[in-house]
This record gives structure tokens, C-alpha cells and sequence, in this order.
């Protein structure tokens, strides 16, 4: 059995890092899969209840590899973690199937309180370079986390967010176009436009009665 989930997440390298050349590469090059294989055997160790050796465990990991996990947090299968260092992953964090993370990424907690206080990630999210997940909060399925993102509100799936605090990409907004000196191309957009062509149809009536009254000799 973990022979096989050591095999398909060696795969799952192979297919979704185009730098990832051979499955020996893979094995002794990717401190990412270094680290959930260490974390393998800390659970292991936590589950049985010795939680300090679980805990020594996981922090030989961290010397060896750069990627903290605590032993409590429950990985998925295919859990990708690219580059690896400085990545943090607390006692609360759970993580789905096929989920994509680099490095310096923090699944981090917010509470003191010794219950749940770490995200949920779902499957086959993405979460960029030095972002922060914190609290318990869920990050949707597919969702994709921007580098840098900090987020702290829940993740829809299928959602992309960036910046601080994180927010959906809006790809439906219009975007920002060259204007000379600032001016709206669009006349309905600009009151001052809109107001001067008031004015220039009132003096085009006013030049046409004008016309009209000359022609009619009132003058
Ligand atoms: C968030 C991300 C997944 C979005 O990718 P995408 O769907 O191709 O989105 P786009 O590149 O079209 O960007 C959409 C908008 O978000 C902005 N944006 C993208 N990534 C951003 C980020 N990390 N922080 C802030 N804004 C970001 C873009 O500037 C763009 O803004 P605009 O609409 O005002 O022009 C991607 O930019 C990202 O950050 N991936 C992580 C990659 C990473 O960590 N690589 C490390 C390799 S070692």
C-alpha cells in the first residue's frame, strides 16, 4: 500500500513538473516527496499515541528537508509540494486529493484554542509561493491560491485569488484603457461631456430659430 502511493505521487511529479526528468530524479531530488514520506512515518507514531516521538520524527524532517508537517495534519494522496523550503503545515490541516503547493506556503492557524485552527484544503487546489492559508477556513475544490496570497476567508471551488487579504480575480471586469489626458472616450461616461452636448444641441436650435426669423425679415 505505500509502496503505491509512494508510486503515484512519484507520477504525479513526472506529469504535473515539467522539470522532473525520471523517476530516480524524482526519488533523490524532490525534498517535497522527502518530506510526506517522513510524515508517513510521524503519523504513524501519532496515531499510536506517542505523540513525542511522532513530534521527533516530524522535526527530523524538517532539518532534512526544510518542510514542516505536524504529524496530526491528514494529507491526501498525490500531495505535491514543489521546491519545499520554509513550508509550514499545522496539527489541524487537512488536505485532499492532487493538491499542488511550493514552497514557503503556510497552512497556519490563527486560535490558541486547541481544537480545529487549521485549513481545509479540497482536492486539486494550487496554492502559489509564500502564500498563507490561516484559520479554519476551507479552500474549495480546484480553487487556486496567488503567490504571495494571504488568505483568511473561505475559498469557493473553482476560485482564483490573490493579494492581501486574498480576493477573487475578477475576469469580468472591463479593463483600463489608454485615455488621452484622462478623458473617457465614452461621452455617457463624463457628466461634463454629456452637459456640453446639451448646451451644443440648445445653441443649435437657437441658431436655427435665429436663421428662421432673419429669413422671415422680423429684423
Ligand atoms: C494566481 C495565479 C494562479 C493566476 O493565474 P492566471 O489564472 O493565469 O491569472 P492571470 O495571470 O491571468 O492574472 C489574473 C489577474 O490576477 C493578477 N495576479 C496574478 N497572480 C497574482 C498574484 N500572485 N498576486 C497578485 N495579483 C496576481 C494578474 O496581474 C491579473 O490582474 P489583472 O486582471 O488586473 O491584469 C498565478 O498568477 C499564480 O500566482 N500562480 C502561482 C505560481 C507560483 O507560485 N509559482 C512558483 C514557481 S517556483
Amino acid at each position: 500500500m505505500a509502496l503505491m502511493f509512494l508510486s503515484e505521487t512519484i507520477q504525479a511529479y513526472r506529469q504535473r513538473d515539467p522539470a522532473a526528468r525520471s523517476n530516480l530524479e524524482v526519488v533523490l531530488c524532490y525534498p517535497g516527496l522527502h518530506a510526506v514520506g517522513i510524515h508517513a512515518i510521524a503519523r504513524f507514531f501519532w496515531n499510536h499515541h506517542l505523540y513525542t516521538l511522532g513530534r521527533f520524527v516530524s522535526h527530523i524532517g524538517r532539518f532534512l528537508t526544510g518542510i514542516e508537517i505536524h504529524p496530526g495534519a491528514k494529507l491526501g494522496r498525490r500531495f505535491i509540494i514543489d521546491h519545499g523550503m520554509g513550508v509550514v503545515i499545522g496539527e489541524t490541516a487537512e488536505i485532499g486529493n492532487d493538491v499542488y503547493i511550493y514552497h514557503q506556503v503556510t497552512l497556519g492557524g490563527t486560535a490558541s484554542d486547541a481544537g480545529k485552527r487549521h485549513p481545509t484544503v479540497g482536492d486539486n487546489v494550487i496554492i502559489g509561493a509564500g502564500a498563507k492559508v490561516l484559520g479554519a477556513i476551507s479552500i474549495g475544490e480546484g480553487a487556486r491560491i496567488g503567490a504571495n496570497a494571504v488568505v483568511v476567508a473561505p475559498v469557493p471551488a473553482g476560485t482564483t485569488v490573490v493579494g492581501i487579504p486574498a480576493r477573487p480575480v475578477d475576469r469580468d471586469a472591463a479593463k483600463p484603457r489608454f485615455e488621452a489626458y484622462g478623458t473617457p472616450a465614452d461621452p455617457c461616461l463624463d457628466p461634463l461631456l454629456h452637459e456640453v452636448d446639451i448646451l451644443r444641441s440648445e445653441l443649435t436650435d437657437l441658431e436655427n430659430r435665429i436663421a428662421k426669423l432673419a429669413r422671415d425679415r422680423i429684423f
